[in-house]
């Protein structure tokens, strides 16, 4: 897979120096009105009743906050927040072990919870019910049941696909919050709080062309500030305006919508070898030597909130839009 999800040394560097840049507070977080107004009023009656705030599942593309607001929620609430993510729980003694040391009130954060699997699902159920655990001890004819108490916490579940998640899980998260795709407005304000945080000067229409280019995430949105800040200090004065901005972005192949090489190479792919759809998944990642998954999960929400792309029960089809965007010619019908 190419460099758009974590891989290299360097990207984790950028990880933990993005986790210092987030908001710790809903004041503090830009977007996302809609979550953000019903999680401040949640947490605010839990507050005010002294309970833990009801389990909460936050779905959506990658990139939108997701963990950001679970520490958010937790900072809100005044608790410990325990961080975990569905693969890494591999047997029930795992979770078991995270449970057993949370503190009351905590909250335990499981990210890509929809890869969690079935059996550890499980022992999830009673744990957010009626918080305990039913575990097995011993084997055989001397296997018995024991059931242990947990202390009451907050599960925050994080996943890109709502969808696969199993119909009890779902169930038992007191609030769904679906994050939608940022408006630019929101993602200049973003990278403007992000520059002061840098101590950068950056002018508007600079931070309006990084915006415009960030696919309506955040998590693009900082990184190309990031690369945009590395140009202007060694290529100008250290200062971010709209010409260097605009320079700089090209030189990284971001093109005007934001979209970068592997997009072009999807687009293209479809275009070229398949006749612009309808193509199956499977053969569309076969070509352009990418996943299934990570094209589903990662770059087609996006084409597919631009309309450049289209499911169909025959595949994807890209469409006219798409053609125009490249400056290539409309096929007819
Ligand atoms: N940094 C990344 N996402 C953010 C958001 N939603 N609000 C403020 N700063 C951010």
């Amino acid at each position: 897979m190419e460099d758009r999800i974590i891989s290299s040394e360097a990207d984790v560097q950028e990880l933990s120096l993005e986790q210092s840049l987030r908001p710790q507070f809903l004041q503090q977080y830009i977007g996302q009105d809609q979550v953000k107004e019903n999680l401040k009023i949640f947490i605010e009656a839990a507050r005010l009743r002294q309970e833990t705030l009801d389990h909460v599942l936050l779905y959506g593309p990658p990139g939108l906050g997701k963990t950001t607001l679970a520490t958010i929620i937790a900072n809100e609430m005044g608790v410990n927040i325990r961080t975990t993510a569905g693969p890494a729980i591999e047997r029930p003694g795992d979770l078991a072990a995270i449970l057993t040391a949370l503190e009351p009130g905590d909250v335990l954060f499981i990210d890509e919870i929809h890869r969690l699997p079935r059996a550890i699902e499980e022992v999830l159920y009673p744990a957010m019910e009626d918080f305990c655990l039913d575990i097995v001890i011993g084997k055989g004819s001397s296997a018995r049941s024991v059931r242990l108490d947990l202390p009451p916490f907050t599960l925050v579940g994080a996943t890109t696909r709502a969808g696969s998640l199993s119909a009890p899980l779902r169930d038992r998260f007191g609030v769904l919050s679906r994050l939608e795709y940022y408006r630019e407005d929101q993602l200049k304000d973003i990278v403007i709080r992000t520059a002061e945080l840098f101590e950068t000067a950056i002018d508007v229409n600079a931070a309006e062309e990084i915006a415009r280019r960030s696919r309506g995430t955040p998590r693009i949105a900082n990184r190309l500030l990031r690369r945009v800040r590395d140009f202007a200090q060694v290529r100008g004065n250290g200062v971010i305006d709209e010409a260097l901005a605009i320079e700089a972005l090209e030189l990284l192949q971001v093109d005007r919508l934001g979209l970068d090489h592997i997009d072009h190479k999807l687009l293209r792919g479809i275009i070229e070898k398949f006749r612009g759809g309808p193509v199956g998944l499977e053969t569309i990642a076969a070509t352009i030597g990418e996943e299934a998954l990570t094209i589903e999960d990662v770059y087609e929400p996006y084409l597919l909130q631009i309309g450049f792309l289209q499911r169909t029960p025959r595949g994807r089809i890209v469409t006219n839009l798409v053609y125009r965007h490249f400056q290539m010619e409309v096929p007819s019908e």
